[in-house]
Order: structure tokens, then C-alpha cells, then sequence
């Protein structure tokens, strides 16, 4: 038995001593030696979302808050967290690898090579307990995590000792009931996050964060991405084919060749490929289609914003272009001036490289006259592009949504998805499920395939992500490349179309409670899987990948019906699939109501039809949410907007009004009964 198991019961529930503060409701901080800054909510100008976490019900530590160790050694801050024999840890970033962390060692770092151990984009110092809590450290250091495994010579509940030469159980990692972690650092904010459930312990966490990202309505249409050296006149051709073709297409986004020169960049239109910015965007806009720019953060000498920018670089160049030190209230302000002035019209970026190391990145020891040195600014640099962008489109009240390939904690709230240079499907879709655990969304985009099954299953996976974008910057790949399957792909592609509405109010949940709209079986119910995962409250996706005819899938409590013809499949058991090519494994709880778009030809073609269809399964009576704002605007953070309940009978749709200044929703319902 834990030696410390009886303190711990006995002590819970009673005041902790000073060292802990409650900062937000059920939401406990205590700080280790000097304060650090900038901390990480402090990159990512988190501001706790106060109102919505005094609504959330209240949660209860297994331990004591109290029996947390807290020390300042010479060069480390070091946390000493108790471990219930039966807990299992989730998350410590964005991993593409397994789902339990028990028993295993992390260092977390933005890391972009993979030596050995996968990329580490999004290296978020939190974990999730299936006892319904939280930790997360507050810090924009390097961050080791031992979970489970370490035994200090001083902790009576160390296990016994074995002797090699005799006992079969000797174990070279010795199993303990803590985890323990550090920083190097003269100080660390350390923060404990009550649930009741895992789930609430991470909605807490999104909404001290800020809560989550709400994108405009146009982001969760079909994005693809043309290829690097495209000129103006190629981009509007393509896009023109995918209408020729009937397949959907609301953003485009431009790879390098849109600027003047690359790596590092002008962030400059270059007039040889596109002569007339404007034209351009226009002609797209006419057709609702939404242009987004690639950048990395880099800036070319002799162009305008290295003029501009003055000395606000680090002291070392990352392909001899300067890093600009946007942490600096100044350099912030210019690069955002200039954006804002040469690229009117463009709905947002895809900030580029800035999960690289020092092995491109600059070392360790750089300087920034703001403060941090080279290796703290590399944890934090795609945070702070990120919050700078969002900061500018707020200013302009118009949403925006992006794309970045690093991130951190203190982001839950900056509406951008991960991406990566791996390509491997299968950790494209852990990286979707442990996105939600590292407060961070993904998007696992489809390039290139070797057959036209991968080439399906890609898609596949892509429509059912945060965005769902076909990034051809390096193939030239188009959603037809492979003509024997060409109509499956559309059908993929349009079944991510008809669910905007469903997944917009998936991520309205996001923003309001914190609830992640990717759900990994973690959160759900405690499940290790990390190959299936839920969609808001009522679907759950379990994706196919290449030369598999047949997966299983555990289908949680509660029935489950198929999301095409809603067909009852089971309940709380796994169950064996063997779908044709051109099924998605896709399911829906008996009793929902998902709201969809009728004709999903695109996302602005489905709000303007202002016509819902809302597709019931496998009762009479179903329910579920709808979320309705402008789609694109910040008026919904000052009310407008309505969150309804939908209630179905036979034909019929009732929508009961929930929360917002809208009362009533202003579309047309439709029903269709699977059952
Ligand atoms: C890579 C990035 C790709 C593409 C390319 C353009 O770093 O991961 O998505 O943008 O740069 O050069």
C-alpha cells in the first residue's frame, strides 16, 4: 500500500498551506523560488475565462496539496507530485506516440528532428490523471518529466529492494508513486487543475488558457494549399478546376513563391507571380474562397520590414535573415504594422519553422533584448507569431485562422493547427487525439500517396480534422490525382462540408467551456486508444489506414449507430468493422441531433442557403446543441450570438434558446430520422 495513502485521504479537502493559492475556481498555484519570466500564459497573453470556471462543477484532488513537494536546488526548481497506484497520466505535449505516460521519462522541448523519439511540436508541460485532475507548469524552460519511475533515497513508499543475481523481478526503472518533474530555472509557477473528470480538469485548463479557438465558419471548409512557385494565373486556374469538377474549396493557401524571395523572406508580394495582389484576392473572394500565406518568421536584410525592424532582432541569423524579437512590445507593434498594411485582404498565415532547434533555429546561448536567451525563446517564438497575428485581426474585428508548426502551453486560445513534416498516418492520428492534451488543435493534412487507397484513407483522416487541407506545395497534388477515385474523395470531401455547423458549435463548446472538439478516448472515458477518438458530444470517428480491410473499434457507453445509414451497431463493446473503401467508419450516439448543412457545396454557399438539416439517430426524441454567430466577426465575445438546444419529434425540429442575444435561429430546419 502507498505509505502516504492515509495522510493524503486524511488531509484532503482541508486548506493547503500558503504555498497554494487559489487563482480561479478549482484552479490551485503555488510558485517554486523567483518568479520566471515570461511565463508561459504570459507568451501566449492567456487571460483566464474567470465566469465560465466558477460555473464548472467542483473537482476533488486525490491528494493533498500538501503532500506536494515544491524546491529551489542550486541550478533546478523541482516538483514532487503523488501517484495513485491505479492512475494513468496522459498527455505532456502533442506526442505521436501510445497514450499512458506512467512509467516513462519526457523531456519537453520544441524539437523538430525526430532522433529516434517523435517530433515534439507542441511540448505543453501538462498532464491529465484518470483520477480527474491536472498539472500543469507554468514555464517557458525545457521541461523533464519522470512519471512513475524515480525513487529518491528520502521517500518511505520507495519499493523494496531486489537483488539481480536472485530475483527475477528486478527491475532496472524501479516503479514509484510520483511523478516528479523540473526545469532549470530560479524559479517555476507550478499549477494544479481540479476536475471532477479528466475532461473538466482540461476544460479548466483551456479556460485559464482563455478558452479555446473559435474559428470563423469559413476555416472548417476544405483548404488547399498550391504548390510553391504557383503564379496568380495558376492559383485562380485550379481553383476554377475545382469548381469545374464540383469539389468543394473555401481557402487557398500560397506556399514560398508568393513572396519575393524565401528563407529568409520579404514578406513581400513578389510582382513577377502576382502582379495585382489585390485582383487576385478579389477574384477569389467573389467566388468565397479565402487566401492564407505561408511565412516563416525570418526576415531577409535589405526588404522593408528588416529596415523597419531596426536592431529588435536576436543577436544570431537564422539563414542569415534576422529573427525579430517580437517579444519586444516595439517589434511586436512593426511586424503587425506591416501585415496589416501590405497584405489587406488575407484571411490569415501559416507561420513556418519555428519548431527548428539549434541546428537551423539559433543556439541556445542567443541573446534577446527582451529578456529570455536562445533556448527558452525557441519554446515559446511560434506562441508569440500566434498571439501577435490573432492580436492584429482582433483589432480589425475579423477572425482569422492559421496554421503553425510549434506551439505551447498558454495557447489554447490562438486560433492556428499544428502541422508537420511527418508523414506517417498513423501518427497523424495520435497526434489528433493528444492534441486536446497538449491545449493545442492538428491538422493531419493529406500531400501525396503511393495508391489510391492511401490516397483515400488520407483524405479521410483530413476531413475529419480540425482543417481539412490538401497541402500540395511540394506534389502539385490536387483532390483528383487519382481518377479510379475520384468520387469517394469528393464524397469525404463533402461529408466535412455538410458537417460545418455541427463541428462550428463543436468548437463554440471549445470556447465557451473549454471543451475540446477533438476528443481523445483519454477524456472520454479513461480509454487508451489512439486510433479512434470523438467529435464533440455525439460522433466518433475510427479511421482506416492503407492494406487494413478490417480494425477494431471500442465503442463507448451508450448505443452507437452508423453515421450513413444509422444502422445500430452496438453498445459499450468493441466490435470488429471491415468497411469498403469508400466508408468512413464514422459513428453517432443513439439520441443525437446533428445539425448539417443540406447542399454542401462550400461553407459560404451553406450559409447563404441558410438552411439546416439535422439528421437524427436511432430515437424519435433526439437532442443536441447548434451554435449560430455572424462567422466571422469578435461580436460573439460581446453576446451576439445564440447557443440552442434542437429537440426532434417526428419531422419536426424545436430549438430552445440556451444562451446569447440571439433567441431564435435564423435558418430553416429539416429533419432526416435514421432509425
Ligand atoms: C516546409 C513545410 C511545408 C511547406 C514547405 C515550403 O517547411 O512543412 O508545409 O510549407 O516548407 O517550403
Amino acid at each position: 500500500m502507498h505509505f502516504l495513502l492515509g495522510v493524503v485521504m486524511a488531509s484532503a479537502g482541508k486548506e493547503p498551506k500558503s504555498d497554494w493559492k487559489e487563482i480561479q475556481p478549482g484552479i490551485w498555484r503555488a510558485q517554486i523560488g523567483s518568479a520566471d519570466k515570461p511565463t508561459l500564459t504570459d507568451a501566449g497573453r492567456a487571460v483566464a475565462k474567470s465566469e465560465r470556471l466558477a460555473a464548472m462543477p467542483q473537482g476533488k484532488l486525490p491528494f493533498s496539496l500538501d503532500s506536494v513537494g515544491l524546491k529551489k536546488s542550486k541550478n533546478f526548481a523541482t516538483v514532487h507530485i503523488p501517484l495513485g497506484k491505479d492512475e494513468k497520466i496522459f498527455g505532456l505535449g502533442l506526442q505521436m506516440k501510445g497514450a499512458d505516460r506512467r512509467k516513462g521519462i519526457y523531456h519537453l522541448r520544441v524539437d523538430h528532428y525526430d532522433q529516434g523519439n517523435d517530433r515534439l511540436h507542441v511540448p505543453t508541460p501538462l498532464y491529465v490523471s484518470s483520477a480527474g485532475y491536472a498539472v500543469f507548469l507554468n514555464t517557458s524552460r525545457p521541461t523533464n518529466f519522470y512519471v512513475g519511475i524515480g525513487n529518491r533515497l528520502d521517500d518511505q513508499s520507495r519499493p523494496p529492494f531486489r537483488d539481480r543475481n536472485t530475483d527475477r523481478k528486478w527491475d532496472d526503472q524501479p516503479p514509484s508513486d510520483w511523478v516528479e518533474a523540473s526545469v532549470e530555472a530560479p524559479g517555476l509557477e507550478v499549477i494544479v487543475l481540479t476536475g471532477p473528470t479528466a475532461m473538466d480538469a482540461i476544460r479548466r485548463y483551456n479556460l485559464l488558457c482563455g478558452g479555446g479557438a473559435m474559428p470563423p465558419m469559413w476555416a472548417l471548409g476544405f483548404w488547399h494549399r498550391t504548390p510553391s512557385l504557383a503564379t496568380a494565373q495558376n492559383v485562380l486556374d485550379e481553383a476554377n478546376e475545382f469548381e469545374k469538377r464540383g469539389f468543394p474549396l473555401d481557402v487557398i493557401g500560397l506556399e514560398p513563391g508568393w513572396q519575393t524571395r524565401s528563407y529568409p523572406g520579404s514578406m513581400e508580394w513578389s510582382k513577377e507571380r502576382f502582379p495585382d495582389p489585390s485582383g487576385f484576392l478579389t477574384k477569389l473572394s467573389d467566388k468565397g474562397i479565402k487566401v492564407n500565406l505561408w511565412e516563416n518568421p525570418y526576415v531577409a536584410p535589405e526588404t522593408d520590414l528588416f529596415q523597419k525592424l531596426g536592431n529588435k532582432f536576436g543577436s544570431h541569423t537564422v539563414w542569415l535573415g534576422g529573427a525579430p524579437d517580437v517579444l519586444d512590445k516595439k517589434a511586436r507593434k512593426t511586424v503587425q504594422d506591416f501585415h496589416k498594411a501590405k497584405h489587406p485582404g488575407v484571411s490569415g498565415y501559416k507561420i513556418d519553422e519555428v519548431d527548428g532547434f539549434d541546428v537551423w533555429l539559433w543556439p541556445d546561448h542567443a541573446e534577446f533584448k527582451s529578456g529570455p536567451d536562445g533556448l527558452q525563446m525557441r519554446q515559446i517564438y511560434g506562441v508569440l507569431w500566434q498571439e501577435l497575428l490573432l492580436d492584429m485581426y482582433k483589432k480589425k474585428n475579423e477572425r482569422t485562422f492559421g496554421l503553425v508548426r510549434a506551439s505551447n502551453g498558454g495557447a489554447s486560445h490562438l486560433p492556428f493547427a499544428i502541422y508537420s513534416d511527418t508523414y506517417d498516418h498513423r501518427q497523424y492520428v495520435t497526434a489528433l487525439t493528444s492534441s486536446s492534451l497538449a491545449g493545442t488543435l492538428w491538422c493531419a493534412e493529406i500531400r501525396s500517396a503511393s495508391s489510391p487507397e492511401e490516397w483515400v484513407r488520407r483524405m479521410q483522416s483530413a476531413c475529419l480534422s480540425p482543417i481539412a487541407q490538401l497541402n500540395a506545395w511540394a506534389d502539385g497534388t490536387k483532390p483528383w490525382s487519382f481518377p479510379t477515385v475520384n468520387e469517394t474523395v469528393k464524397e469525404a470531401m463533402l461529408l466535412r462540408e455538410s458537417l460545418v455547423p455541427y463541428l462550428y458549435t463543436a468548437f463554440a463548446q471549445y470556447a465557451m467551456d473549454g471543451t475540446p472538439p477533438i476528443r481523445p478516448m483519454s477524456l472520454v472515458d479513461g480509454g487508451t486508444e489512439t486510433d479512434q477518438y470523438m467529435i464533440g458530444d455525439s460522433l466518433l470517428a475510427a479511421p482506416m489506414f492503407t492494406g487494413e480491410t478490417s480494425r477494431t473499434v471500442r465503442l463507448p457507453k451508450g448505443q452507437w449507430c452508423e453515421y450513413t445509414t444509422g444502422k445500430l451497431i452496438g453498445e459499450n463493446q468493441k466490435i470488429t468493422i471491415k468497411p469498403d473503401l469508400n466508408q468512413i467508419p464514422l459513428y453517432v450516439k443513439a439520441g443525437s441531433a446533428i445539425p448539417t448543412f443540406k447542399n454542401p457545396t462550400s461553407v459560404a454557399k451553406g450559409i447563404s442557403s441558410k438552411a439546416i438539416l439535422v439528421r437524427a439517430y436511432g430515437r424519435l426524441a433526439c437532442s443536441g446543441l447548434l451554435y449560430e454567430d455572424d462567422g466571422r466577426s469578435f461580436n460573439h465575445e460581446k453576446g451576439d450570438f445564440g447557443m440552442f438546444q434542437l429537440q426532434t419529434s417526428d419531422r419536426e425540429v424545436e430549438a430552445t434558446h440556451l444562451a446569447g442575444s440571439r433567441t431564435t435561429p435564423s435558418i430553416q430546419f429539416e429533419v432526416i430520422r435514421l432509425d
